[in-house]
């Protein structure tokens, strides 16, 4: 069985293929490193990827799709330009080429691909802006509050028009801020326990009381495979695991020691709050996460001290 992994040297990508790989799938892998953040992360990530992988160092947006989608069951569309707060001004540009073009170039190529059986596409809980229910489902009308947001909805909508116009078997995912090693270094866990660990000064945005689903990268992980092996249309994929920032912070503290932390202002298109209504993914999918905050943390931990 061959699996296509766009994004395949980032945070995700690298550890759905690194889990499919080790499940003996044949795995073929495409990113073109953009500039996000450095190069040699991602390099780390594909040290990882070991056994049937090609990988192409290529952009989805420039290259003929024709070789890395050749005879492909399972597609996992991880690439993206990642993000909330640099998607506003000009840098939207990226975001719409990245997450949206690229999108519908994948799309577009799958819809003659007679091997495929699933397209799964990574979302974001982003595109719930600042939900109205909480826990949120499905069903919550989207109003994005980034950029980032609508470009990522945008892909969604995509993947949902190519299902119904041209059978093209999609699934959305819409991920609640992921967390665990290999994390972007953008991200604010990452952030936090790199500074913990060099005695460094840990910057929050408002006051610490913003609220998350988290969801650890080995569920997010299995939530993809589920969605591949069933399941079509949209899903949320949390980890139950809410928390505030504060609350984190004061778990981290326990790990690391004393933080030095500073308070910033809240930053534009920062959701106050996230929660994923999950009824829907455990009844269809069977998906139900595994791992608690508290371990997670431990593991994100640890995993930074070896890069560090
Ligand atoms: N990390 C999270 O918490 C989270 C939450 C919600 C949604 N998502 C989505 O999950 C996906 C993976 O996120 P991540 O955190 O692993 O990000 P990441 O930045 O670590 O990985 C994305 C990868 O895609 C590659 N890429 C971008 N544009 C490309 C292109 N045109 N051609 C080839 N490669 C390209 C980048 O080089 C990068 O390595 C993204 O679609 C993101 O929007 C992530």
């Amino acid at each position: 069985m061959k699996c296509v992994v766009t994004g395949v040297a980032g945070f995700i990508g690298s550890s759905i293929a690194e889990a499919l790989l080790k499940k003996g799938y044949s795995v073929v892998g495409i990113d073109c490193f953009t500039p996000y953040y450095q190069r040699s992360l991602k390099e780390n990530n594909l040290k990882s990827l070991s056994g049937d992988f090609t990988f192409y160092s290529e952009d989805i947006l420039s290259t003929n799709l024709d070789r890395v989608l050749d005879e492909a069951e399972w597609i996992f569309h991880q690439a993206a330009q990642a993000g909330v707060r640099s998607s506003w001004g000009d840098d939207f540009s990226i975001y719409t080429s990245n997450n949206i073009l690229a999108t519908q170039k994948l799309l577009e190529k799958s819809k003659s691909l007679k091997s495929l059986k699933k397209f799964v596409y990574a979302s974001s809980s982003s595109i719930y802006g600042d939900a109205e229910t909480f826990p949120t489902p499905e069903s919550a009308t989207p109003k994005p509050i980034s950029p980032y947001g609508v470009s990522k909805l945008a892909g969604e909508h995509l993947a949902e028009l190519y299902r119904s116009e041209f059978g093209v078997p999609t699934v959305s995912l819409r991920y609640f801020t992921v967390f665990g090693p290999r994390q972007r270094p953008d991200m604010a866990f990452h952030k936090f326990i790199r500074a913990g660990l060099t005695n460094s000064l840990i910057s929050i945005y408002g006051d610490g009381t913003q609220e998350r689903d988290f969801t650890y990268i080995d569920d997010a992980v299995e939530a993809n495979i589920s969605a591949a092996q069933s399941g079509l249309g949209v899903y949320n994929v949390g980890g139950g695991t809410h928390a505030t920032v504060n609350q984190v912070l004061e778990i981290l503290g326990e790990f690391i020691g004393d933080l030095k932390v500073e308070r910033t202002s809240r930053q534009a298109g920062d959701a106050k709050k996230t929660s994923a209504d999950t009824t829907k993914i455990k009844a269809e999918l069977g998906f139900t996460p595994k791992w608690t905050l508290r371990d997670g943390l431990a593991s994100e931990v640890e995993w930074l001290k070896t890069i560090l």
